[in-house]
Order: C-alpha cells, then sequence, then structure tokens
C-alpha cells in the first residue's frame, strides 16, 4: 500500500483509518491554480484532513477549461513539484500525484490528440468532466477513442449533469464504449442539493459507478467527504465501499480496470 512514513508517527486512531488505504482521483489541492484551495496552508490541511479519514494517495486534478482555468501541463507539473517541495517535512501528508480535470471540449480533444492532455499517473487513465446542461454530440465517439488509445476516460461526477439527474441512458452510452463513471461522495452527502444527491443514489442502485472520489476544494470539505463514505457503506455495504474507494481508484492507475 503506497504511504507516506509519517503516517506511521500519528495517533492509532489514524493509523487505523491510513491502514483502509483509500485513493482519491479527484482533488483540487494545488494552491491558487483553479478554485481549489487558495493557499499552500490551505493545501496541507485538506490533505492532512484526508489522510485523517483513511486516504493514503490523493491524485490532485486542477481544472484545464479554456477561458475559465488556463492551465497546462507544464504549469501543473511545476505547481505539483513545488507543492512537494514546500511539504516535504509536514507530517501527516497522504502520497500526492498529478491529473486534471478536463472539460471535455474541441480544445481537449486537440491537447488530447498532440500530447498536451495530463493523465493520471501511470499514464493509463485520464479524468474528464462534460457541460453540465448537455451532453455535447460525439462524446461517446470520442471517449471511445480514448479507450483504443490505451487511455481510459474517467467521467467526474456524473450524478451532477442534468441530463442525468432522472435517467441514466446516456450515462450507460458513455460506460459501453469504456467510461469509468467516478462519484463524488460529497453528493450522498447534499453538497450539492437534492437532485444530485438522488441521482448518486439511484446510480450506486444501478450499479454504474466504478470508483468514489471527494472532489475537495477547500479543507472545510473533509467532513463532507467523511459523511459521504458512511453514506455510501451505509448504502452498499463495507466491502463494496472499498472496493469503490481503494481497490478500483488503484485499478484505473494501472491500467487493470475492465
Ligand atoms: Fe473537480
Amino acid at each position: 500500500m503506497p504511504m507516506n512514513d509519517t503516517a506511521t508517527t500519528n495517533d492509532s486512531a489514524t493509523m487505523k483509518d491510513t491502514t483502509r488505504g483509500y485513493v482519491d482521483l479527484h482533488c483540487h489541492y494545488l494552491p491558487a491554480i483553479d478554485d481549489g484551495v487558495r493557499t499552500t496552508e490551505d493545501g496541507v490541511a485538506l490533505c492532512q484532513g484526508l489522510h485523517q479519514i483513511g486516504y493514503a494517495q490523493v491524485v490532485a486534478t486542477p481544472h484545464i477549461r479554456t477561458a475559465m482555468f488556463e492551465n497546462n501541463k507544464p504549469g501543473l507539473e511545476q505547481a505539483l513539484a513545488q507543492f512537494r517541495q514546500d511539504t516535504e517535512h509536514t507530517s501527516g501528508m497522504p502520497d500526492t500525484g498529478l491529473g486534471a480535470e478536463h472539460f471535455f471540449d474541441d480544445v481537449f480533444w486537440s491537447l488530447f490528440q498532440n500530447n498536451g492532455a495530463v493523465p493520471y499517473p501511470g499514464g493509463k487513465a485520464m479524468l474528464v468532466e462534460l457541460p453540465d446542461q448537455a451532453i455535447p454530440l460525439g462524446t461517446s465517439q470520442r471517449m471511445f477513442e480514448m479507450r483504443v488509445k490505451g487511455i481510459r476516460p474517467v467521467l467526474a461526477h456524473p450524478e451532477r449533469y442534468r441530463p442525468l439527474f432522472k435517467k441514466s441512458d446516456e450515462l450507460e452510452g458513455l460506460v459501453r464504449v469504456g467510461a469509468l463513471p467516478l462519484l463524488d461522495i460529497m453528493s450522498l452527502a447534499g453538497k450539492y442539493g437534492r437532485k444530485p444527491k438522488r441521482a448518486a443514489e439511484r446510480m450506486i442502485k444501478e450499479q454504474l459507478y466504478y470508483a468514489a472520489c471527494s472532489d475537495c476544494h477547500r479543507p472545510t470539505d473533509v467532513p463532507l467527504v467523511a459523511e459521504g463514505i458512511d453514506r455510501l457503506t451505509h448504502l452498499v455495504g463495507a466491502e463494496a465501499a472499498t472496493a469503490m474507494l481503494s481497490d478500483h481508484p488503484r485499478a484505473i492507475l494501472a491500467g487493470t480496470a475492465p
């Protein structure tokens, strides 16, 4: 299990939680780079908070979205390197890593085809988000092409897209071509309101999610993540919850997701 040496210096409760070894594939802890934390101190507090509730590794996924978050691969790599340097001697931190939350538009598609997008560590998968209001025509074709090229599209928070609030047909189509739906665990705690919460509960029943993530943007999100984990465990049982929080994110990174 990937674990920071410093984890062993924490109290017994923390150690017990840490051994669950969750892996977070969606989090905004790199400071002042998107709508996530503004300072390194808050980035550290966010990471330490997630570590306390059981996360062994937290992958940073800053937004890449034209006209909103003009990030690029070298800039994000530099930001992670700086964060690692700044936190080198900080205790209670999970392992880190880099991906990006790519807005799934023509700009992304051009980046993807020209090696400018940011895959997860290991290079086997990539996080994408869709517009809230409508799933663009051609999405499944592009996701299929990603899979053919050896990069699984991991779909951020499907429960938060309006076309999927009441039914999952369009999501099922994306899953058929290889997309891996990633539950935003705070949806279960009501962070985004009633409709995403209900959609998440339905998609869980429909067994559409492959894994779950935090999508934390600030340290105060951590208690909602903990509440969401409790809700998920209540809905699917401890074994399936651990699979979604730990085993399946690891499979995504290893390129062994079915
Ligand atoms: Fe996000």
